[in-house]
C-alpha cells in the first residue's frame, strides 16, 4: 500500500528517495512522486513505475538536500498524476506569485473529516488541485504556518480525524522535515554520523542507508533537522531515548532479489521449507515462554478459558485452520472473526478470552483496529502471530510469536501462511500443555512431525510439473470451485483466494457437504472442481461429494493420498500427495494450490507479484 520516504541531509537526497520508493514497490502502488526544496518547491510525479519516475528525475535534473517521496495506492481520487503525492499547498493571494505553495506533504492513511476541512479551507481562499483527502492537510498546515513548521503540524494534526503518517517540509525552512503518525506506521532513520536523518513508512525503504531505526508511537510527532531530531508524544511531552529507543533493524535489500525465479511469489513458494525450518529453529519443547512478549504467557495461558482469533484474508484462513486444532487438541472453545467485521459488531466480551491476532505484516489497519476494539472491551489477554517483529501489532499485543518466514514481497501470501500455521500449531500445543491436556508422548510425537515438515514440503514442491499440467486447463476457465472438509476446508478457501487474486478467475470454496445445498447448480464441464482429499475421517463422505460432481459432468482435480484409493480417469485428475501428515497436513496440501494459482496466472499473463487493485500491506480501512 502507500509508502513514504523522506530525508534531510547535506547531500543530494533524490537518489536515496527514489531508491527508497523502489524498495517499497512490493507493497503495491498505482502512482508515485518525489519533491525537494530547491529554489522553491519542485516535484516529479508519475502514474507509471518508480523506474519511470527515476527517468523523469534524471531528465529534469531534480536535486535537493531535503525531500520527500511517496508511492500511492488510490483511495480518494483516481490514480492520476494530479492526485499523486507529494501535494503542495497553494497560497491564497490574488496573483500567481502569492499563490506559489510553501508546504509539501506526503501522507499514508485516510482523513475521515476531509470534506469538512476542505470546505473550511476553500472559504479561506485555498484552491484544491486534486480529489485526495491528503491535500487538505497540506493546506491546513500552510494555513496554520507562522514561521515554525513543527508548531503548524502540531496544531494541524489536532484537527485531523482518521489515520495518518505524514512527512512535511516547508520552503521557508529548507533544512527541516516534520513527521507525525496516528494509525499508520512511521519510522525515523538515524543516518551515518548522525549528519542526516530519514523518515519512512517501512524500514525496508532505508535498507542500505541506515539500520538505526526509531519506531514512532501512536500520536508521536518528530522534528528532523540537519544533525538533530526531537520527538514528542501525543500529549506533546518530549520523548526520551528510553521511551523511543534506537533499534538496529536488518531489513536487507538483498531479501528483495529474485535469484533464479521468475516471480517473487514463485521464490516464496519454494522458500517454504526454509521458512518453516527457521520458524521452528531452536524449539526443543513446547513452553509458554515461546510466546512471551511484555507479559507472562504461563499465567495467561492458565487463566484463559477461550480463544478469539482476529485476522484478514489469508491470515484469517490460517486462523480458521487453527480453530480445528485448538478445539480438537487443546479443547479450548475458539471463535475466528474477520477483523473488519468484528471491529464494528456488538459482541459479548469475556475478560478470560485470549485474543489472538494473525498478521503477516503486523500493520493491517482492520486487524489493529479489531485488537484495539477487543482491548477497549476489557479483553486484555492478547497475543499476535506475526512475521514482522518491529510491527505495530507486536508492540500492541502482550504476547507474540514471531514467525521467521523472511520478507514476503509477492502480494499473494504464501510462505507467511504456512509459517503462521506452524506458529498456531505450537500455540495449540502450548495451550493444551497449560491446561494439562498434552501428554509428554503426544508433545514429542507432534514436535517430531513438525520437525519433519521441511522435508515433507520439499517432496510436495517436487509435484510442480503435475500442477503445471493442471494450470494449462485452468488458464482457459473463468470459474472454479474448491472443496474440502473439516481441517481442509480452510485450505480450500485459501486455494480459491490465491487463484482469484492473481489469475482473476472467479473461484469459490465450499465445505464439500454444502455442495448439494446450492453450488452443485453451477457444476458443468466448464467448472473445474478442485478437491482436497487427504485420507482422513471424512474421506468417504468426500468421495460421495465427488460422485455428485462427476454425475453432473463436472471435472475433478483431486489432491489425494497414496492410500485414498482415488485413481485418475476421464474427468478425474489426481495428484498424489507424498505423505499424510495428520493434523499438520494443511501445511502441505496448500502448496499445490499455491502452485496452481501461480502457474495459472503465468499462463494467463497477469502481473503475478502485483495483481491489479491489491496491495501487500493494507494499512487503510
Ligand atoms: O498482513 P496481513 O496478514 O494482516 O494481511 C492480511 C490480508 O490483507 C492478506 O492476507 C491478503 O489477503 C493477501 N493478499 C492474501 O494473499
Amino acid at each position: 500500500m502507500c509508502g513514504i520516504v523522506g530525508a534531510v541531509s547535506i547531500r543530494n537526497v533524490v537518489p536515496i528517495l527514489v531508491q527508497g520508493l523502489a524498495r517499497l514497490e512490493y507493497r503495491g502502488y498505482d502512482s508515485c512522486g518525489v519533491a525537494v526544496v530547491a529554489d522553491g518547491l519542485q516535484r516529479a510525479r508519475s502514474t507509471a513505475r518508480v523506474a519511470e519516475l527515476a527517468e523523469q528525475v534524471r531528465a529534469s535534473g531534480l536535486r535537493g538536500s531535503t525531500g520527500i517521496a511517496h508511492t500511492r495506492w488510490a483511495t480518494h481520487g483516481a490514480p492520476l498524476v494530479h492526485n499523486a503525492h507529494p501535494h503542495f499547498s497553494h497560497g491564497r493571494g490574488p496573483d500567481a506569485a502569492s499563490r506559489v505553495g510553501r508546504v509539501a506533504l506526503v501522507h499514508n492513511g485516510i482523513i475521515e473529516n476531509h470534506d469538512e476541512l476542505r470546505a473550511k479551507l476553500v472559504t479561506r481562499g485555498y484552491v484544491f488541485q486534486s480529489q485526495t483527502d491528503t491535500e487538505v492537510i497540506a493546506h491546513l498546515i500552510d494555513n496554520l504556518y507562522d514561521g515554525d513548521l513543527f508548531e503548524a503540524v502540531k496544531s494541524a494534526v489536532g484537527q485531523l480525524r482518521g489515520a495518518y503518517a505524514i512527512a512535511v517540509f516547508c520552503k521557508d525552512e529548507p533544512h527541516r522535515l516534520v513527521g507525525a503518525r496516528a494509525g499508520s506506521p512511521l519510522i525515523l532513520g538515524i543516518g551515518k554520523g548522525a549528519q542526516e536523518h530519514f523518515l519512512a513508512s517501512d524500514a525496508m525503504a532505508l535498507a542500505g542507508v541506515t539500520d538505526q531505526i526509531i519506531y514512532l508511537g501512536e500520536g508521536d510527532l518528530v522534528d528532523v533537522q540537519l544533525g538533530k531530531y526531537w520527538l514528542l508524544d501525543k500529549a506533546h511531552k518530549p520523548l526520551t531515548t528510553a521511551q523511543r529507543p534506537v533499534r538496529t533493524v536488518l531489513a536487507h535489500s538483498g531479501a528483495a532479489e529474485l535469484g533464479p525465479y521468475r516471480h517473487y511469489m514463485q521464490k516464496e513458494i519454494f522458500e517454504q521449507p526454509r521458512a518453516i525450518a527457521d520458524t521452528l529453529e531452536g524449539i526443543t519443547g513446547v513452553a509458554p515462554e515461546l510466546f512471551d512478549g511484555t507479559a507472562n504467557a504461563a499465567r495467561i495461558f492458565r487463566e484463559i478459558d477461550s480463544v478469539l482469533i482476529l485476522a484478514c484474508g489469508t491470515s484469517y484462513y490460517s486462523g480458521c485452520t487453527a480453530k480445528y486444532w485448538l478445539e480438537s487438541i487443546a479443547k479450548i472453545p475458539t471463535q475466528v472473526e474477520v477483523a473488519s467485521e468484528y471491529r464494528y459488531r456488538d459482541s459479548v466480551p469475556n475478560a478470560r478470552t485470549l485474543v489472538v491476532t494473525i498478521t503477516q505484516s503486523g500493520e493491517t489497519a482492520d486487524t489493529l483496529a479489531a485488537l484495539r476494539h477487543a482491548q477497549s472491551q476489557g479483553m486484555l489477554y492478547t497475543l499476535t502471530v506475526c512475521n514482522v517483529a518491529s510491527s505495530a501489532m507486536v508492540r500492541e499485543c502482550e504476547l507474540a510469536y514471531i514467525t521467521r518466514a523472511g520478507i514476503e514481497i509477492g502480494v499473494a501470501s504464501t510462505k507467511a501462511f504456512t509459517a503462521q500455521l506452524a506458529g498456531l500449531f505450537l500455540l495449540t500445543l502450548a495451550l493444551a500443555q497449560a491446561k494439562g491436556r498434552l501428554s509428554e508422548a503426544d508433545e514429542e510425537r507432534h514436535l517430531k512431525a513438525m520437525r519433519h515438515l521441511p522435508t515433507a514440503l520439499q517432496a510436495v514442491l517436487a509435484l510442480e510439473p503435475q500442477v503445471v499440467a493442471w494450470a494449462q486447463d485452468f488458464a482457459k476457465m473463468e470459474n472454479a470451485l474448491f472443496l474440502g472438509r473439516g481441517l481442509h476446508y480452510p485450505v480450500a478457501l485459501e486455494g480459491a483466494l490465491k487463484l482469484k487474486e492473481i489469475s482473476y478467475i472467479h473461484a469459490e470454496a465450499y465445505p464439500a457437504g454444502e455442495l448439494k445445498h446450492g453450488p452443485l447448480a453451477l457444476v458443468t464441464s466448464a467448472m473445474p472442481v478442485v478437491t482436497v482429499a487427504p485420507n482422513d475421517a471424512l474421506l468417504e463422505k468426500l468421495k460421495s461429494n465427488m460422485h455428485e460432481v462427476r454425475a453432473r459432468g463436472g471435472v475433478l482435480y483431486v489432491l489425494a493420498d497414496a492410500d485414498s484409493h482415488i485413481e485418475s480417469a476421464e474427468g478425474l485428475h489426481v495428484i498424489r500427495m507424498p505423505e499424510h501428515y495428520g493434523a499438520l497436513s494443511p501445511l502441505l496440501h496448500v502448496v499445490p494450490l499455491q502452485l496452481l494459482a501461480y502457474h495459472t496466472a503465468c499462463a494467463r499473463g497477469t502481473d503475478v507479484d502485483k495483481p491489479r487493485n491489491l496491495a501487500k500491506s493494507v494499512t487503510v480501512e
